[in-house]
């Protein structure tokens, strides 16, 4: 979507219609779901992809913008005379759209907005009405979530920036868009993390003069956050790109860490660390507050291959503890193979290391979150207003 957004033709609009351009591709993406269902309902036979498409911004237009609709159908009629392959459907999107309008917005049932193999693994999961709690908030616009670099300024932050202080620390301001405007950005006193991301370093509990590695470090919000504890803090990720942004964040807010493009499981290095951050590559299902569109590319393969990958750093995170040091892995995904699965299988690997329990709101986790086996398993819903969802463990190694 990012890239779909990032093209001349979307730079070439003005402002206003950027701006609606994005709102329509993000509630129809929020609300394919219910869309494709409703589309169902009343196409015979699947149409070509560019008039499903052209559809289904309809359908969004219908019901979710404040499009008239006699305005919604007429723009996509118009839209699809406009592009040769979909000018042979103008009938076609015209009666599906108006016999669309005519029936209404669908029931809200939030099982309906996720894949239903998606919503079907939530509920086996967590059970029914925790599944139904989590998928509601894929409707939502999220705010902006902001880390101030010191606890001490959040107060006068949050008035600066018309923001409210969660719990653990973050800000979060309803205001989203051109965050280089805002007050604190260019001295460096903020930097954009959602609530639920930002409490993986905290419970570190990095103390000044400790080392920390961080092992998938980019684009570094925690990797900030360690720094600005106090921590030597070593970043590590295999993406220079990402990194680069990091660097970037790094002088923005005037804080330090060393940073080296490598691949985890292969980095020579042999140093061991006080503390080591494996905040690993997954599904990101935990993020479709801000990236609606990893529910629908999602296949039931990448939650295999991505395990397998997590399992392996683990074991190359493990190998960088200090005896007596301690091991914080995080995902932000929703699926149990990743999280829990992850952290059990670790401890039978591992005679070295044992689990240490995340207490209730440490690091700001809400209650909800913490687990019986001393996890932390955050759910989108969990914060009025939502947040994203994490999986969090910390293991203790013991000392030789
Ligand atoms: C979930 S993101 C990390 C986000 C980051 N911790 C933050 O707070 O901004 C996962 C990162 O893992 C990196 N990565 C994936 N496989 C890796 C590997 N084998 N070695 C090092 N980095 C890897 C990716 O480039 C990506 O930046």
């Amino acid at each position: 979507m990012e890239t779909a957004l990032d093209t001349a033709g979307f730079a070439a609009l003005s402002a206003q219609d950027r701006g609606f351009a994005r709102a329509l591709v993000m509630v129809a993406l929020r609300r394919l779901g219910q869309i494709d269902r409703l589309l169902a309902a009343r196409l015979e036979r699947e149409p070509p992809e560019p008039v499903r498409m052209i559809l289904r911004l309809g359908v969004a237009q219908l019901f979710w913008l404040d499009t008239p609709a006699y305005a919604a159908v007429d723009s996509s009629v118009a839209l699809a005379g406009a592009i040769r392959e979909t000018r042979g459907f103008k009938a076609l999107v015209n009666a599906v759209l108006r016999r669309i309008g005519r029936d209404g917005p669908p029931a809200n049932d939030p099982a309906t907005l996720a894949p239903g193999w998606l919503y079907a693994r939530w509920r086996a999961a967590y059970g029914e009405s925790e599944a139904k709690a989590l998928a509601s908030v894929i409707a939502e616009e999220p705010a902006t979530d902001l880390t101030p670099r010191d606890s001490a300024d959040a107060a006068a932050l949050a008035e600066a920036l018309e923001a409210t202080v969660l719990q653990g620390g973050s800000l979060r301001r309803a205001e989203r868009g051109r965050i280089e405007a805002w007050p604190g950005f260019a001295e460096g006193r903020w930097w954009v993390q959602d609530a639920a991301a930002a409490i993986p370093a905290r419970l570190v509990e990095a103390k000044s003069g400790e080392t920390v590695l961080d092992l998938c470090a980019a684009p570094g919000g925690k990797a900030l956050q360690l720094a600005a504890a106090g921590a030597s803090v070593t970043a590590v990720d295999r993406s220079a790109p990402r990194l680069k942004r990091l660097a970037e964040t790094l002088e923005r807010t005037g804080l330090s860490a060393e940073t080296i493009a490598a691949d985890a499981e292969k980095w020579p290095n042999r140093r061991l660390f006080d503390a080591v951050l494996l905040d690993a590559p997954c599904t990101a299902t935990g993020t479709f507050r801000r990236n609606p569109d990893v529910l629908w590319t999602l296949r039931p393969g990448d939650i295999v291959k991505l395990a397998a990958t997590q399992s392996r750093l683990m074991d190359a995170a493990a190998a960088r503890v200090k005896p007596g040091g301690r091991l914080v892995y995080c995902v932000c995904s929703l699926e149990p193979e990743e999280g829990e699965a992850q952290a059990a299988a670790f401890l039978k690997r591992h005679d070295a290391f044992a689990a240490d329990p995340i207490r209730e709101g440490e690091g700001g986790a809400p209650a909800a979150g913490v687990t019986r086996d001393g996890w932390l398993r955050l759910l989108p819903h969990h914060l009025s207003g939502g947040m994203d969802g994490f999986f969090v463990a910390r293991f203790g190694r013991r000392r030789d």
